[in-house]
């Protein structure tokens, strides 16, 4: 698998040496974190082939069966206040997006804030977690985890999830987790080369590819549900949603449902 990921890079791509590919990990996320304490630079990339812990967000479990979906983490240094870094996610879901976009006909989403998706099913999703440094307040690291799936069929999906979840190859996009890996690779390097400067224009692509506003939505905060409509997202990727009440208030956490997907009628 490393041979095929870097025979897609250029030769001179300077995150190639800092690439670990392992046969299975119970999490790509957990490894690039040890490997952050430990000093690893910027651009060291964990990819397993199956992982038998993946997580997402809110403490869900990521389907990562052997050989069918990319599982990669990357670790960031981008030397900067975490307040700096509200963007990260949506970056990281247009550098997705983009990757994908590269190797066929398909032109991913994003549900709000980092659910990849297609045919309005989750195709992959991303988990973005900061280590901040005590003294400094600054970030120490960031490790980026990205899945993406790519191999599957219908079947190939646990039953609870056959309905919600899609795959590169389920919308004729029959493309390898390594090919996956490499344009993503040169995604997430040439975003993160900008990460702080472009703020304003990654922002606007992430507004242009995400199909939350306009949206009915239900958010769960802790254990309650709030109702309204998804109206804009701010440029710290915070979402604009009027209650129902007709109240207006920036959500910045917490899980959103969109009215119409993934079972939410
Ligand atoms: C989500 O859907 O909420 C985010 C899913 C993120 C899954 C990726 S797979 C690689 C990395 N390792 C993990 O354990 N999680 C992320």
């Amino acid at each position: 698998m490393k041979q095929q990921i870097l025979s897609a890079l250029p030769g001179n791509f300077s995150w190639a040496e800092h690439l670990h590919i392992f046969d299975s990990l119970p999490s790509t996320s957990d490894e690039a974190k040890r490997l952050a304490q430990l000093g690893a630079p910027e651009g060291t990339a964990v990819i397993a082939r199956k992982q038998t812990a993946g997580r997402g967000r809110m403490g869900r479990q990521f389907d990562s069966q052997q050989d069918l979906g990319l599982y990669l983490s990357v670790v960031l240094r981008p030397n900067c206040l975490p307040q700096q870094l509200m963007h990260l996610t949506c970056t990281m879901a247009v550098a997705a997006c983009e990757a994908v976009s590269q190797l066929g006909d398909l032109c991913p989403q994003i549900k709000w804030t980092n659910d990849l998706i297609a045919q309005s099913k989750k195709l992959g999703g991303i988990l973005t977690e900061l280590s901040i440094d005590s003294k400094t307040g600054l970030v120490e690291y960031a490790v980026v985890g990205i899945g993406i799936n790519c191999l599957h069929t219908k079947a190939d999906f646990p039953e609870e999830l056959q309905d919600m979840a899609i795959s590169l190859a389920m919308c004729q996009c029959a493309v390898s987790p390594a090919q996956v890996a490499s344009a993503l690779l040169r995604e997430i390097f040439a975003k993160n080369a900008n990460l702080l400067t472009e703020k304003p224009a990654i922002m606007d692509r992430y507004r242009a590819l995400c199909m939350t506003a306009g949206k009915e939505i239900m958010l769960l905060q802790g254990q309650g549900r709030i109702y309204g409509k998804a109206l804009r997202i701010d440029d710290d990727g915070g979402l604009l949603v009027r209650l129902a009440d007709g109240r207006e208030k920036t959500v910045t956490s917490g899980e959103v449902s969109v009215r119409g997907m993934y079972g939410y009628l």
